[in-house]
């Protein structure tokens, strides 16, 4: 009934710091960075490449991108938003970029300015040079699962930007539940749609935690066969423009889960739980996760 293996992407110095209030010093990040490297995960999502303005907790992709010490087996990630975005990626160097955008037209606007329609064209461009560039695309969709200014969201919406993106070429494919509106049987549902029209290898599950209902929401995901997901360690995470927006899925909380479900990961948690005390000690506060709670006691 479960799968043997499961790729856990960790979002952290992505999706984590882009919505901590403090600056985490740039050597700080390269310095976890790197810690996260050593834990057996193998996909890292390192920075975005966005503007500086827009995100300012991550002004510094380009240095930490480049100064990171990169473990062979493990790839290393960055956002980008367009060819601007694509120049700076390249040229650090990562080994994959991520294209984003919306279901609703609302948050498309909101987080990345253009209209859906608009944004097909610039990522388009983006997907064509990356790839020129030797590099393995992923795509996000934000907002599958509910948006926070326009509410529920038509899972033909999704599925629309999804065709859209699996044509320009994306090699694989993360829904989002940005705001952490999502329940078990409603991913259950929107699943069932995706899995007529796309490949399930090719489909990554990206949880927030809001409400509570992330885990459950992985196990709905399980049960039908998907086999990544994004998580942050301690819970970190959120988007700025979605108001509302808290946590990711903690990967600490994930891994307990799947390893005591004998679902393998690679991932070592005392590993894990060491980098999340670094981070946690530079960001100035108790990190969230579940997980990370019952040793903050102790
Ligand atoms: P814009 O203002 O419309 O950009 O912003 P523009 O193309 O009109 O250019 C304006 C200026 O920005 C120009 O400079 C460009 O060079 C510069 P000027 O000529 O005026 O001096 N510029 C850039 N600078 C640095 N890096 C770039 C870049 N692009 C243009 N890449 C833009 C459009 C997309 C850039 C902006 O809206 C933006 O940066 N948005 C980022 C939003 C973001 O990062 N949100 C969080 C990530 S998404 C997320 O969290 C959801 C996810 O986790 C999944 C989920 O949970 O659902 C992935
Ligand atoms: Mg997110």
């Amino acid at each position: 009934k479960w799968p043997k293996q499961v790729t856990i992407k960790e979002v952290g110095p992505r999706d984590g710091l882009q919505n901590e209030k403090a600056f985490i010093e740039t050597k700080d990040k390269i310095a976890w960075i790197n810690q996260l490297s050593q834990t057996g995960l193998t996909y890292i999502e390192i920075t975005s490449f966005v503007h500086p303005k827009w995100i300012p907790q991550l002004a510094d992709a380009a240095e930490v991108a480049a100064k990171i010490k990169k473990v062979q087996g493990v790839t290393y990630a960055a956002l980008v938003p367009n060819l601007k975005g694509l120049e700076g990626a390249l040229a650090a160097n990562v080994d994959e970029v991520s294209v984003f955008m919306s279901a609703s037209e609302t948050h498309n606007r909101k987080n990345i300015n253009k209209s859906i329609a608009e944004t097909f064209p610039v990522l388009q461009e983006v997907v064509i040079q990356a790839k020129k560039a030797g590099k393995t695309v992923r795509g996000y969709i934000s907002t599958v699962f509910g948006c926070p200014y326009e509410g529920s969201i038509d899972v033909e919406q999704a599925i629309k930007v999804a065709d859209k993106l699996f044509e320009m070429g994306i090699d694989e494919l993360s829904l989002g539940d940005t705001i952490g509106v999502a329940n078990p049987r409603q991913v259950q549902e929107v699943l069932e749609e995706f899995f007529k029209r796309f490949p399930k290898e090719k489909l990554a599950m990206h949880f927030h935690n809001t409400r509570g209902t992330a885990l459950a929401n992985v196990l709905a995901s399980l049960e039908m066969g998907i086999t990544t997901f994004d998580s942050a360690l301690g819970g970190l995470g959120g988007c700025p423009y979605a108001p509302g927006a808290s946590g990711n899925l903690a990967t600490d909380d994930l891994l307990y889960m799947l390893d005591g479900m004998g679902i393998e990961t690679g991932v070592q948690m005392e590993q894990l739980a060491k980098s999340a005390f670094f981070i946690q000690e530079k960001i100035g506060r108790k990190l969230n996760s579940h997980y990370l709670q019952t040793l903050n006691k102790s």
